[in-house]
């Protein structure tokens, strides 16, 4: 695991989008796993400003994102769909074909789960998978756990993450309680992992991602145990790393 450290958001964000953008240079046709939250905005924010200055192109990019919630559609504001629109795809030159999302808006969850898989082993596994973290350890909606996940699946989300998530939404009631994630071991067959963390409410679990028993109790602690995983955190979410 390779720690780099990053002064704060910004300069967080800017190391990256550097890392995401040398992956789409060096090999144009790259498949990438993306993220969605709140950590990942300014990294997308970057790369939109160099698409735009000519520096980056993501014409015949592919991407995989890592989950959805159930019950929600792409046209939904809340969907992660959505999201990355907005934030992402919107602002560069990929073709919409080319992008993908668990489809939330399929109920019947073993479906919907077992195509993703299909598509994404398909696409042959993400080039770089990009990773945000939760205050809890968990990676896509792999909340921790006693076992670590496999393919993608659908999971009932864990209290603390309907209250963290609940900022996105009008009130705690509008959260979905369901999502579809691709599973740890899924991402774990990216070949390469880039993950981003700021603030102090993730230290402890930037700590136990990077120092702490690899366990399922941790989902993110799994990480130690690929060959490329790159962590770009600020100094808040290192404080307890030094
Ligand atoms: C999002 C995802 C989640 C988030 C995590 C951190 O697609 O899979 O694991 O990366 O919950 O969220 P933020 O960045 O909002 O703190």
């Amino acid at each position: 695991m390779r720690i780099i450290h990053a002064k704060d958001y910004a300069d967080m964000s800017r190391k990256a989008a550097n890392i995401i953008s040398a992956q789409v240079i060096l090999k144009p046709d790259c498949v990438l796993g993306l993220a969605t939250g709140s950590t990942p905005i300014g990294a997308y924010e970057q790369l939109i400003k160099w698409y735009e200055k000519g520096d980056v192109d993501f014409a015949e990019v592919s991407t995989y994102n890592l989950d959805e919630y159930r019950g929600l559609g792409h046209d939904d504001p809340q969907s992660y769909h959505y999201f990355m629109n907005k934030n992402f795809f919107h602002g560069i030159n990929i073709d919409l074909a080319n992008t993908h999302v668990p489809d939330g808006a399929n109920p019947d969850a073993d479906a919907a789960c077992a195509e993703y898989d299909r598509m994404v082993e398909a696409a042959g596994y993400p080039d770089l998978q990009l990773l945000g973290i939760g205050n809890n350890g968990h990676i896509g909606f792999n909340e921790p756990d006693s076992v670590f996940s496999k393919g993608t699946h659908c999971v009932d989300l864990t209290e603390s993450t309907i209250q963290a998530n609940s900022r996105l939404f009008e009130s705690i009631d509008d959260v979905p309680r369901q999502a579809y994630t691709m599973g740890v071991q899924t991402i774990m067959r990216a070949r390469s992992i880039l993950v981003v963390a700021n603030g102090p409410k993730k230290a402890q679990a930037v700590y136990d991602m990077c120092f702490g028993p690899v366990t399922p109790a941790c989902p993110a602690s799994i990480l130690q145990l690929h060959t490329n995983c790159t962590v770009v955190a600020d100094e808040e979410a290192l404080a307890l790393c030094h």
